[in-house]
């Protein structure tokens, strides 16, 4: 991170939220220039910013090692706005009260906005929906401060302090799901005495330190065929040209169906052919057998995937000796989540960061041109380099691959309440709603959770607006479940039959099939342009022995940061459902319900 302030920008006092990045590419984007900063940065060094914005954060301001900002921040007259952890910072900081919320709230709320003459609230309407993730709240205001807007939850959602310039919310504006979160973004920005930057000379810059950065040497970049690293390896070409370049695509037998041609054909059109294609299924197959556990997973792969390069690149007289270095399409949301900023929770290890890379980023051997940008900035980059628009809007699809969609599970989960089994026989009482013998990942409050999911059954078979309303207040309220699904192939919680399952060639072919399938139908139904992504997922269990599941989890974001469960047309979810149950060896389906926060987007 940067150690000194650059005038007029404004800097986010990063508390270790999974969000701080999000914003500062919000802000960038209404034409301020951005720093994110540590926490504990002087007010010396912050003095020539034109705004300071604390950002959300995973702790409580009572814990003991929680991220502090310099109190004098708030003496340097410069405009400061609180968001989350941010506003319970300027809280306990500047006098006021912050006690645990009678209810965490995660998800969607409602605000009143009771005073619009606020700044930050100008053409604001009376009433708008914001994305909230917290469990501390405001109880009593600092001096000077008055309350401009509550919610249900939270009485003191938004207060400020206007003859300072100081705002505190207690919801995210900068995620997508917030209702005029730019404007309330924009409206801070307006307070604060910016100098312009522009994501047009992005291009330009970003070349100019690839061409530092290599120097003399050359790149050698792994392509997961995904949108990622397919910009990255195309903005490498083009700025290093061909013979300075070489990519890499590894079949890890974990791709979806027919993807290595159709990855290797789209280069081929573009004229770039110095991608070469390694089949190292068996290799993966070999190294994930009796492997269950979702981050050991995740580091074998990634680890994997390094094996593969490494022996491929020295094959080929392209390693690190011979003047070559690793180039990955690692883009923010992927810096974010592991941590990588000194106060985050872990919350998955991306493949592309797990030690080895981080060894060799720290040795200065890897070159990450996306780093600074997030989804949407990546694929506007890629058109601007000329890729198709079909290539670029591609789903994401995680570098893993299927790998973190085939659950693996060695024995029934616990219920961390009682400690005991999940029961695998359908409650007497009710048989509409079943808890999953399976933990999946989810996000809740800023930290990384492992927990339950629990499946809802009704005779439609399809969720109504009532079931998506349920999986909110559910997942909220219970605290072992991180994951509501319903299930579209079973109106009644039937007995579940548990095979323990790891990655193998046949699951991950049962995988591939049933995510053709959604793919296609989807693509049928003239979805694709409207969902942002679509996993597809495998459960070891079913109704019958050996039987597995699949989830269906469309999904809607910008960003990745966070999402919203897609509600799929019911005669569109029941073609996908009945295709799917034909494949043999599926017996069970299901749509996952869940938004982003408290679910990850992808299971593991
Ligand atoms: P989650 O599950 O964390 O996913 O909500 C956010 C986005 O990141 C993608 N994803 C990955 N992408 N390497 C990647 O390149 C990974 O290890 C990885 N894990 C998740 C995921 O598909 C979603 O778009």
């Amino acid at each position: 991170m940067r150690m000194s302030t650059i005038k007029g920008s404004i800097v986010i006092l990063d508390f270790g939220g999974q969000y701080a990045h999000l914003i500062s590419s919000r802000v960038r984007r209404l034409g301020a220039f951005t720093q994110i900063l540590e926490p504990e940065t002087s007010a010396e060094l912050l003095k020539d910013a034109a705004g300071i914005i604390l950002s959300g954060g995973p702790q409580s301001v009572y814990d003991e090692n929680s991220p502090k900002a310099n109190p004098k921040i708030f003496d340097l007259g410069i405009p400061v706005l609180g968001i989350c952890y941010g506003l319970q910072y300027i809280t306990k900081v500047l006098g006021g009260e912050v006690s645990q919320g009678k209810v965490k709230e995660y998800g969607s709320a409602k605000l009143s906005i009771e005073n619009t003459d606020v700044q930050i609230t100008k053409d604001l309407p009376n009433e708008i929906t914001v994305w909230m993730s917290h469990g501390d709240e405001a109880t009593r205001l600092p001096e000077g401060f008055e309350r401009f807007g509550t919610s249900d939850s939270c009485a003191n959602a938004a207060f400020a302090d206007v003859s300072r310039n100081f705002y505190a919310i207690q919801f995210h504006p900068e995620v997508t799901h917030t209702e005029h979160g730019n404007q309330i973004l924009n409206n801070f920005v307006e307070c604060c005495n910016t100098s312009g930057w522009s994501m047009n000379s992005y291009k330009e810059n970003v070349s100019t330190e690839i061409l530092k950065e290599v120097g003399d040497r050359n790149v050698f970049m792994l392509v997961s065929g995904g949108v990622d690293s397919s910009v990255a390896f195309t903005l490498l070409n083009n700025v290093l040209g061909a013979d300075r370049v070489q990519g890499l695509l590894v079949d890890t037998g974990l791709m979806r169906k027919d993807e290595v041609a159709e990855v290797k054909d789209a280069f081929d059109k573009l004229g770039i052919t110095n991608l070469r294609v390694e089949d190292a299924s068996e290799e993966f197959f070999a190294k994930l057998e009796g492997v269950y556990e979702p981050e050991e997973k995740r580091k074998i792969i990634g680890q994997t995937f390094l094996d593969v390069q490494k022996r491929v690149s020295e094959q080929m007289g392209l390693s690190i000796e011979d003047g070559w270095i690793l180039g990955q399409g690692t883009i923010y949301p992927d810096t974010i989540e592991t941590g990588a900023t000194k106060h985050a929770d872990k919350i998955k290890t991306h493949h592309n960061r797990v030690d080895a890379v981080q060894k060799m980023i720290d040795e200065g051997l890897v070159i990450e041109p996306l780093k600074d940008l997030y989804k949407d900035e990546v694929r506007e980059l890629g058109e601007e380099l000329g890729l198709p628009h079909d290539f670029v809007w591609r789903h994401p699809f995680p570098g893993p691959g299927l790998g973190v969609r085939i659950l693996c599970a060695e024995k029934v989960a616990f219920s961390p309440s009682d400690n005991a089994p999940v029961s695998l026989v359908p409650d007497e009482n009710n048989k509409r709603v079943k808890t999953l013998p399976i933990n999946s990942v989810g996000v809740q409050g800023d930290g990384r959770t492992y927990r339950l999911a629990q499946a809802m059954f009704s005779d439609e078979r399809t969720p109504n607006e009532f079931a998506y309303r349920t999986a909110v207040s559910a997942v909220n309220s219970l605290v072992n479940i991180n994951r509501m699904v319903f299930c579209t192939s079973h109106s009644e919680a039937t007995k579940l039959k548990f095979t323990s399952g790891y990655i193998t060639p046949e699951r991950a072919e049962l995988l591939r099939e049933a995510d053709a399938i959604a793919d296609e139908e989807m693509k049928n139904a003239g979805l694709y342009e409207e969902i942002w992504q679509f996993p597809v997922v495998l459960l070891p269990f079913g109704e019958n022995e050996g039987g597995q599941s699949i989830v269906l989890r469309p999904i809607d974001s910008k960003d990745a940061m966070s999402a919203s469960a897609v509600v799929l047309p019911p005669d569109v979810l029941k073609k996908m459902t009945n295709r799917i149950l034909d494949i043999e060896g599926i017996d069970m389906v299901f749509i996952d319900l869940t938004n982003k926060p408290p679910g990850t987007i992808e299971w593991e």
